[in-house]
């Protein structure tokens, strides 16, 4: 595993020699088997983490990931007996009481087909019905009148380790920036709203729509082989097909009805009514209110206490063998778009995509051996994340300074009887690599090395830089290649605030440019200008 350094002058004398005139890391990722190295590492460095999943929130990969069984999860719902069929779950508690509360979809149009609540568009078109049928869910029944009244708090418990399929970034906001891509265009080609009458388009949610289409292929394409989808919104949600063969109930509470009242959902604007569809874990609406206020802070702690991860291993994916879009030969970022899309591809441009995406499923096991390629992306970070950024920073007030400190960080890489670069680069490089990955590197393998021989390749040119603003331009440039998420981490936050970024559907457009600590009561001001724009 010795890359192609061609960018890289042979520098025997040393760190204050010249470097080669050209350089950019971002050329470096181009070489074969190394594209995109950045946005992969991302990948892996976001999953399972609300703060990383929510910057970089169009996710174009898959994992297999699987949950322990006796997991507990939480499903909000006006029903007060155990759920049957397909529904969503929460792993967190007050991401479910967003839907414990009594019904407030629509008036049920048509209850021959079911009269599902959860389908807040009252979309009984053909293709919905063709779903629900292919997936050989049953119709939804009808919730007791009396139940509607009040809101119920589920409690299950997975009652094996469930095998699940992570669709990664915001996967859930129901928006039109791209977090629905990898879903509605790459699995289900555009097929989402189709049926949806009232309304420009696929929207407003389309949610059980996504769902069953997603048990259909778990039951058909992937063999039975998962049990659902894992998702990220205002919390990590999982789509489970089916409830009575996968959980054991725990409990059911009812819920203060006016706790229930405050139930949110997002502000429409079409109809002045807010879209009823599922948001997520057992009915309708979206966590959180439509620009600020009281809904939001009920979840906003619960959210943020997930952002380094969503923790006590209680998700394991397979980083050995997931599927990322950014390793085919497509282009993700079409108009210099700033987060990948799907939407502008074709079916057969997708179609390499899908087909081992099945066959990933097909042959591994979420549960089999894999290396953790996040703890390696984080020892990657959290040794580099902080002296690049000071490095770059107006507090570094001199070239021999800067030197100097690149020198101690690289010192560990330099063999005094034989300098050269590239093997200096090549060994800082591979620091953190094991060994039989560096032997036959695999796509995390190559996407770590295509990160960090950028580092390691960039600090050394910078050192032989012979003024401070060329050498600061080099790694500023560096960083925005890797665009780490570490680097909007608010500081200092007190101890009634927490660091707030947009998270569908709440957040402005300066939230995200500036993260900023907030007070966890209002952490969101709706009077700014909301950062995911419409509603799907
Ligand atoms: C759900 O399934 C269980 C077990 O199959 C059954 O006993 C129960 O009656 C069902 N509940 C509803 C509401 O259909
Ligand atoms: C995908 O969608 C396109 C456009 O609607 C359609 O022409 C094509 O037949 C679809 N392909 C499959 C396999 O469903």
């Amino acid at each position: 595993m010795r890359p192609h350094l061609s960018l890289l002058a042979i520098c025997t004398a040393g760190l204050s020699a010249a470097a080669a005139a050209k350089s950019s890391p971002v050329e470096y990722s181009t070489e074969p088997g190394y594209k995109n190295a950045n946005h992969i590492f991302n990948t892996i460095q976001d999953s399972m983490r609300q703060w990383g999943s929510s910057l970089h929130h169009n996710g174009v990969s898959f994992f297999l990931a699987t949950v322990p069984a006796g997991t507990q999860f939480y499903h909000g719902t006006s029903r007060s007996s155990f759920v049957n069929g397909t529904e969503w779950l929460a792993f967190e508690p007050e991401h479910a009481m967003n839907f414990a509360r009594p019904h407030m979809g629509p008036p049920r149009r048509d209850p021959q087909h079911g009269g599902d609540e959860k389908d807040g568009k009252g979309d009984k078109g053909p293709n919905h019905e063709e779903l629900r049928r292919k997936s050989n869910t049953p119709p939804v029944e009808e919730a007791q009148s009396d139940e509607d009244a009040k809101g119920y708090l589920h409690t299950y418990a997975a009652a094996k380790h469930l095998r699940l399929v992570y669709i990664d970034g915001m996967s859930a906001g129901k928006t039109q920036k791209g977090t629905l891509d990898s879903q509605d265009v790459l699995l289900f080609n555009n097929t989402i709203g189709n049926g949806d009458s009232g309304r420009q388009g696929p929207g407003p949610m389309g949610e059980r729509e996504r769902a069953l289409g997603a048990c259909e292929l778990a039951e058909d394409t992937w063999a039975g082989r998962i049990d659902g989808v894992l998702r990220m919104e205002a919390g990590f949600e999982v789509i489970l097909c089916d409830f009575e063969r996968d959980l054991s109930l725990v409990n059911i509470i009812q819920v203060n009805s006016e706790s229930g009242e405050r139930g949110p959902g997002p502000k429409h604007d079409d109809d002045g009514k807010r879209p009823k569809g599922p948001g997520g874990p057992g009915g309708p609406g979206g966590p959180g209110g439509g620009g600020g206020g009281p809904d939001s802070s009920r979840w906003a702690r619960a959210v943020s206490a997930r952002y380094t991860g969503i923790g006590g291993h209680r998700v394991s994916l397979n980083y050995d063998n997931f599927i990322t879009a950014f390793t085919y030969d497509i282009d993700l970022f079409p108009k210099d778009a700033i987060h990948p899309r799907l939407d502008h591809l074709s079916y057969a441009e997708l179609e390499p995509i899908r087909r081992d995406l099945t066959a990933t499923i097909l042959t591994h096991d979420p549960r089999e051996f894999s290396w953790d390629w996040q703890a390696t992306t984080d020892m990657v970070i959290t040794r580099y994340s902080e002296e690049l950024s000071y490095f770059s920073s107006e507090r570094m007030v001199s070239m021999e300074s800067l030197r100097a400190q690149i020198g101690m960080l690289l010192e560990p890489f330099l063999d005094y009887s034989e300098r050269n670069a590239v093997n200096e680069a090549e060994r800082c490089a591979t620091q953190f690599i094991p060994l039989p990955y560096q032997e036959s590197p695999t796509i995390p393998a190559r996407a770590v090395h295509g990160v960090t021989h950028s580092i390691c390749a960039t600090l050394l040119e910078a050192a032989a830089e012979s003024d401070l603003s060329s050498a600061q331009k080099r790694i500023k440039e560096l960083m925005e290649y890797l665009d780490w998420t570490t680097w909007k981490q608010c500081r200092g936050c007190q101890d009634n605030e927490i660091c707030v970024i947009p998270i569908w559907p709440m957040g402005s457009v300066e939230d995200y440019a500036h993260p900023q600590c907030k007070d966890a009561l209002q952490p969101y001001d709706s009077s700014e200008e909301n950062y995911w724009g419409g509603f799907r």
